[in-house]
């Protein structure tokens, strides 16, 4: 009889664990990033861990976050990432953060993270935020923030932000990934290498063959 419980118990254990959708929790303290392992490693994202023993401060840090970033490109934004790439400490986290910077009327052209969900602070200047939700809806939400108010980002979603001021802006983002990823939509579609057939995108966005290389020719 007892054996049938604990028999039955490690059962529905094993179902809550398998249906569960993300990474379980850390099993140790931290695993930092180890830049020279070899080995990649699925189980922590693709970095295998840095000895404990040999773990210092600075694998925990990051410098520079107050520094604007350089905003002189065609989109006029810049996002300065800390993400595992500059903060070995963040592997296996799932956390992560970035600054972006605006010129006036400078945009993050429309992107998703397909590893995370997004919560942004506005630090300076106003924003036009705004994402879309999955097909068949594909409804469009959207809001002016100011200095101070907080927008989230679901994960997966096309999103973007504008700056709609005349004078530089700055926000602040935390995402719930060490890795969390990102596709610009334009970049993805219009830029990849090598192209994609232009008869395929001519006929995806119902337009002239001839509006699609003058696309793929600036991407
Ligand atoms: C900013 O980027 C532009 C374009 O790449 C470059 O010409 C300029 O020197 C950069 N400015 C600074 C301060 O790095």
């Amino acid at each position: 009889m007892a054996t049938n419980v604990i028999f039955l118990s490690i059962i529905a254990l094993s179902f809550c664990c398998i249906s569960f959708g993300f990474e379980p929790s850390p099993l140790q303290d931290f695993c930092v990033a180890d830049p020279t392992g070899s080995v990649f490693s699925a189980r922590v994202n693709g970095h295998v861990c840095k000895n404990p023993a040999s773990v210092v401060a600075n694998d925990f840090s990051f410098s520079g976050l107050h520094l604007p970033g350089n905003t002189s490109n065609p989109v006029g934004s810049r996002v300065t990432p800390v993400s595992v790439a500059q903060l070995p400490g963040l592997n296996t986290l799932g956390i992560s953060m970035v600054r972006i910077d605006y010129a006036p009327w400078g945009i993050n052209p429309p992107h998703t993270h397909p590893r995370a969900t997004e919560i942004l602070t506005v630090i300076e200047g106003s924003l036009e935020v705004g994402f879309v939700t999955s097909n068949p809806d594909n409804k469009f939400i959207t809001k002016i923030l100011q200095k101070g108010d907080v927008f989230v980002f679901p994960v997966g979603l096309v999103h973007f932000q504008r700056n709609v001021g005349t004078k530089n802006a700055v926000a602040i983002a935390g995402l719930s990934s060490q890795n969390p990823g990102v596709i610009t939509i334009a970049n993805a579609v219009f830029g990849s290498k090598p192209d994609i057939s232009a008869d395929i995108l001519a006929k995806a966005f119902q337009v002239d063959k001839s509006v699609v290389d003058q696309l793929q020719a600036k991407f």
